[in-house]
């Protein structure tokens, strides 16, 4: 007898197999014919498998007949090949054993087709359901692939603070660390004495890893480092989190076009990936979430990123005619509708603008010669907008000291990132990708509260 998966037991190998099954009961039918059909869930894959119970159980009358939705169950039987359409295999079970009920009055996903919000406030649930089992494996094969992708290439996997004193985008979107007491904090001269705190100066949830990063990269060559980071932004919007997962590649001896040619093959490839390796799950998101889904993945795949400077793509929306909700103008950020409409109407296809405003980006960015702009790059994809935001890094330190006083910080916070330009400084670049907006843009999901396990939101850090 071997424990297998529902996913192993639903290919037609293994028929012929004993097995134990072990899992959640999506639903129960019974027969007239003296007999119950279980479909059963474990998790592995977004199908269940179907388990014949016959009336010959010892337990068929007082457990078996009373099996809930949701319900855990351990079950032995038989694999065979199924006569019924749409499965290659059952399962005739031999044994049936309840693990623990779930009162069908109380259990609150007894019923199907339940909305996103509703799912939200019963986050340790929902990896119950079909929706948050494909988003889970999705997001775990994108996990995959973003390792194997670096890693093949030679990528150096580093593991940046969670905790840091600088502000690496410059945002002040910083959550702070402290052990101080907030109803009798230290103070000096008035104010809140963080000389007294647990780090003994301000410290903060990182907002990203790049600046640590850029110093395994400036002495290793090639580094991503791939972990949470936490913004204090109030942007209730679907596209923004108050903590979310990013990886961040940064390499060495790269310009901004090494870069970009970058960021272009890894998302083909975490593309690439999930359709190979989660067909089914995807084809889940195909039928149930975006109809356009696959067509829209399958033609990124095909077609190159249109490369183009901010500058014209200011032009191009201007001259689009449309009535835009945030008025578009040379200096000033885009906004989603705009990015998206250059994504998925202008060009159809993701798009890199590259040099933006320089009064845009933040001081780490290497400054162009017409004074006005940087070697910034963000990666704009069809459904979601900005995916990746990335750079080549300013390696020159005068002028990288300029940048941080124009932008209101003191290089003396600094001093070991600019030990950097200091001590054989090389160019160098890299970029971030968010993960949940790649889980987004890969599922067709529209928020994306519904594609990380527990949201964390302004005004929300439930569970
Ligand atoms: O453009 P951002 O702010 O870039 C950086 O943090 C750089 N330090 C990255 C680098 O060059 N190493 O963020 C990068 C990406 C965005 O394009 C977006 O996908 C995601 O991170 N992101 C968010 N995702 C969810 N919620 C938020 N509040 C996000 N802010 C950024
Ligand atoms: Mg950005």
């Amino acid at each position: 007898m071997d424990k297998i998966t529902v996913s192993d037991a639903r290919r037609v190998e293994a028929v012929g197999r004993s097995v134990r099954l072990q899992g959640w009961v999506r639903t129960r039918r019974d027969s007239k014919g003296g007999f119950s059909f279980i479909e059963l869930n474990d998790g592995s894959c977004q199908g269940n498998v179907q388990v014949v119970a016959p009336g010959e159980l010892p337990n068929y009358e007082a457990v078996v007949k009373h099996l809930h939705t949701g319900a855990s169950v351990s079950i032995d039987g038989e694999v065979k090949a199924s006569p019924a359409k749409g499965q290659a295999t059952e399962v005739h079970a031999t044994h049936v054993e309840l693990l623990g009920d779930a009162d069908p009055e109380t259990y609150q996903l007894q019923k199907k087709g339940h909305s996103m919000e509703f799912l939200r406030g019963i986050a340790h649930l929902r990896p119950r359901t079909n929706t948050f089992g494909a988003v889970a494996r999705l997001r775990n094969q994108i996990s995959k692939s973003i390792h194997d992708f670096f890693q093949e290439r030679g990528f150096l996997y580093v593991h940046t603070p969670i905790i840091t004193a600088s502000d690496c985008e410059g945002a002040g979107e910083l959550f702070r660390v402290t052990t101080i007491d907030p109803d009798a904090p230290p103070k000096a001269e008035g104010k809140v004495d963080y000389t007294k705190d647990f780090f003994g100066k301000p410290a903060f949830l990182t907002v990203s890893g790049q600046l640590q990063a850029e110093t395994f990269a400036c002495g290793l060559g090639k580094v991503y480092t791939f972990g949470p980071t936490f913004r204090a932004e109030n942007s209730n919007t679907p596209r923004h989190l108050a903590e979310f997962w990013m990886v961040e590649p940064e390499m060495a001896f790269f310009d901004l076009t090494d870069n970009m040619d970058l960021a272009e093959a890894f998302i083909k490839r975490i593309i690439a990936d999930a359709l190979a390796r989660c067909p089914e799950d995807m084809k889940f998101f195909q039928e149930r979430i975006d109809k356009d889904l696959l067509t829209r993945l399958e033609g990124v795949m095909k077609t190159p990123f249109r490369r183009l400077p901010y500058t014209e793509a200011v032009d191009i929306l201007l001259a689009s005619g449309k009535a835009w909700e945030y008025p578009v103008a040379w200096g000033k950020d885009l906004q989603s509708e705009h990015e998206r409409y250059l994504a998925e109407q202008h060009f159809k296809c993701p798009v890199i603008l590259y040099d933006y405003p320089r009064t845009l980006k933040p001081f780490y960015m290497r400054c162009n010669d017409d004074g006005k702009t940087v070697r910034a790059m963000d990666v704009l994809v069809p459904g979601v907008g900005e995916i990746i935001g990335g750079s080549q890094r300013e390696e020159r330190l005068e002028i990288l000291e300029g940048r941080m006083r124009e932008q209101g910080l003191h290089p003396e916070g600094y001093q070991w990132y600019l030990d950097l330009r200091r001590y054989g400084t090389v160019p160098h670049a890299g970029f971030g990708l968010g993960l949940e907006r790649t889980v987004l843009f890969l599922s067709g999901m529209g928020n994306i509260r519904d594609v990380i396990p527990f949201p964390r939101t302004p005004g929300s850090a439930e569970f």
